[in-house]
């Protein structure tokens, strides 16, 4: 078995759960990582789901792990996906092992919502890079006609914000839910309205350029009139570019950290 230590320990201890099973006392198991992404909790993980294990040397700053299995260790039950209740916003929220803001919600979505109320009630939403969902349930609950889709690049979030939806509105069957790349599958004016709390970290990789990209086609997809509502952190430079693409950014609040966006496609 070969495995890539991922970024988040939570998803190598999923992924070890659910390989646990299928490996017997001769199986090989090979665990690779940057030895900058190694946290000691990770081989923790490998010790208490697997068994025993050894090192390589570190080549080119990355190491292998070797782990053998210990039969005798207790087949453990997965924890995930896990909840927790939001009692501000009325929200019992789940998540499987990757999901962003899986132990909390996100500082910023929570600032985001305390403006909500300020969006236009319209028809076709998106959610985009939705996480568990707790933007488009939102607002669907203050705009019960609209037909909110929700995307994300990670099946993960995906399956949670189904879970999630499901709980909320058990006999609404007008949402969908799309694990894509961004907006790559949505029609060019089809939308009235884009809610984002853009992605900053890609991997392990930080950057802006994934955020633009989903303004970008956010205007493609937008129809005449529609709106883009943006949260980010302010030391972002969104809004210049914001204004740039769309001819006009509203900032509609901010506080210490966040600022919402309002962009209308004209
Ligand atoms: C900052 S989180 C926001 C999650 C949620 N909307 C919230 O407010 O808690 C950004 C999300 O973007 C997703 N993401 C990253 N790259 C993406 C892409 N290319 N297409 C769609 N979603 C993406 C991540 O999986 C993550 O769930």
């Amino acid at each position: 078995m070969l495995i890539k230590v991922p970024k988040t320990t939570a998803l190598l201890e999923d992924q070890l759960i659910r390989l646990r099973p299928h490996l017997h006392k001769d199986s090989v198991i090979i665990a690779a990582g940057m030895i900058k992404h190694l946290q000691k909790s990770a081989f923790q993980c490998i010790e208490k789901i697997i068994g025993p294990l050894t090192t390589s040397l570190a080549k080119k700053k990355a190491r292998l792990i070797f782990a053998s299995l210990d039969e005798a260790l207790e087949q453990p039950v997965s924890p995930y996906p896990t909840r927790y209740d939001e009692t501000e916003i009325g929200l019992t929220l789940s998540n499987h092992a990757n999901v962003f803001s899986r132990e909390h919600l996100d500082l910023g979505a929570r600032f985001f919502l305390t403006h909500f109320s300020e969006i236009p009630g319209v028809q076709r939403v998106v959610d985009l890079a939705c996480g568990n969902g707790v933007l488009g349930i939102k607002y669907q609950q203050q705009a019960p006609d609209a037909q909110v889709e929700f995307i994300d690049e990670s099946y993960m979030a995906v399956a949670s914000t189904q879970d999630n939806y499901r709980s909320v509105f058990p006999d609404n069957d007008s949402a969908s839910f799309s694990a894509v790349d961004g907006l790559s599958q949505t029609d060019s004016g089809s939308v009235d309205l884009i809610l984002c709390n853009p992605p900053f970290h890609q991997q392990h990789v930080i950057g802006e350029q994934m955020a633009l990209e989903m303004f970008r086609d956010s205007k493609r997809c937008l129809a005449q009139g529609g709106e883009l509502w943006v949260v980010a952190n302010r030391h972002l430079p969104y809004p210049a570019k914001l204004k740039q693409m769309f001819g006009n950014c509203r900032t509609v609040g901010t506080n210490k950290k966040f600022a919402v966006l309002r962009m209308v496609k004209r």
